[in-house]
């Protein structure tokens, strides 16, 4: 039986794309010099995009429409336009729960190493400083609060870790969940005002874009350390590197940025900062896992079963 037709928005972790490439025909968009010409014949086969964070917009599934499903390989969509998909009946699925120790470990790893100076304590041992004295002192996480910004499968999972260290745990939600133990804050600016640490674990796009505005940081201010794990979207990011560079906030641990994979200057230069490259769900467990369920809801499209993880 002839291959179904398949288009790969993104290049996918190599074992991942070998499995689809030993079922399906692959066409790897990401490597056309000219989208039109790559697409033109294509236009009649396609049943199926697999990407990771590869871009899907309106107009990518207007020039394929026998298009059926866009399966991301990620728990974000953003990259994807989710109303064009609705409108033209195409199924989207995504892979939660699969990354969710995953992004809530990054969390919480860049917590403490923001606060424990992590980076700094590494560069002053290999740098001989340990030979002319001691770091100075640093901040203790145990009893101070944390503010989850977004309590999903993620947010919950984070909060869970912080507690187990002795952290007080706080929210802002669009809605309280009330089988939650933590108090619910439906002020974003006073819930930062009140804590020490702002975790932005929240859903990317429209309608979380700079959420975590000027007023939010200022609120944070001096006390405060901010910690992003979701999409770099969330937060006013030149308001937060001011803020930064002024000491006007006191630390941030960054995942995620506005302009993937440029990261301002500035933020490279300071020591309260630390920066690590999108990595939440980069290990190769987690990777399998999301590609072994961004598989299955594949097959089941095509094998007319329902969808095990359907966003839209
Ligand atoms: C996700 O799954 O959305 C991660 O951010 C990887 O892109």
């Amino acid at each position: 039986m002839d291959k179904i037709d398949v288009v790969a928005a993104s290049p996918l972790y190599p074992p991942v794309m070998e499995a689809l490439s030993a079922t399906y025909a692959v066409h790897h968009l990401y490597q056309a010099r000219d989208r039109a010409t790559f697409l033109a014949p294509l236009k009649n086969t396609v049943r199926g995009i697999a990407t990771f964070s590869g871009k899907v917009d309106a107009s990518l599934m207007a020039a394929l429409p026998r298009l059926e499903i866009v399966a991301s390989m990620s728990i974000g969509l953003d990259h994807i336009d989710l109303e064009a998909a609705k409108a033209r009946g195409i199924r989207v699925t995504n892979t939660p729960d699969v990354l969710t120790d995953d992004v809530a470990d990054l969390a919480i790893g860049l917590m403490i190493a923001v606060a424990r100076c992590l980076m700094v304590a590494d560069r002053f041992v290999r740098e001989g400083g340990w030979l002319k004295g001691p770091l100075p002192l640093q901040s203790k996480l145990g009893g101070t609060t944390l503010g989850v910004l977004g309590m999903g499968r993620i947010g919950q999972a984070i909060a869970r870790r912080a507690v187990a260290m002795g952290m007080t745990v706080v929210y802002h939600n669009p809605r309280p969940k009330s089988d939650l133990p933590y108090r619910f804050y439906p002020d974003l600016v006073a819930m930062a005002a009140d804590v020490e640490y702002l975790v932005v674990a929240c859903p990317g796009g429209a309608a979380t874009r700079h959420l975590v505005s000027a007023r939010v940081i200022e609120a944070l201010g001096p006390k405060g350390t901010v910690i992003n794990i979701a999409r770099g979207s969330v937060i006013d990011q030149a308001a937060m590197v001011l803020a930064l560079a002024a000491r006007k906030l006191a630390g941030a641990g960054l995942d995620v940025f506005e302009d993937e994979p440029r990261v301002p200057e500035a933020l490279t230069k300071l020591d309260s900062v630390v920066l690590t490259p999108h990595v939440g769900s980069a290990t190769q467990a987690t990777r399998l896992a999301m590609g072994r369920l961004m598989l299955d809801n594949l097959a089941a499209q095509f094998a007319g079963k329902p969808l095990l993880t359907p966003a839209v």
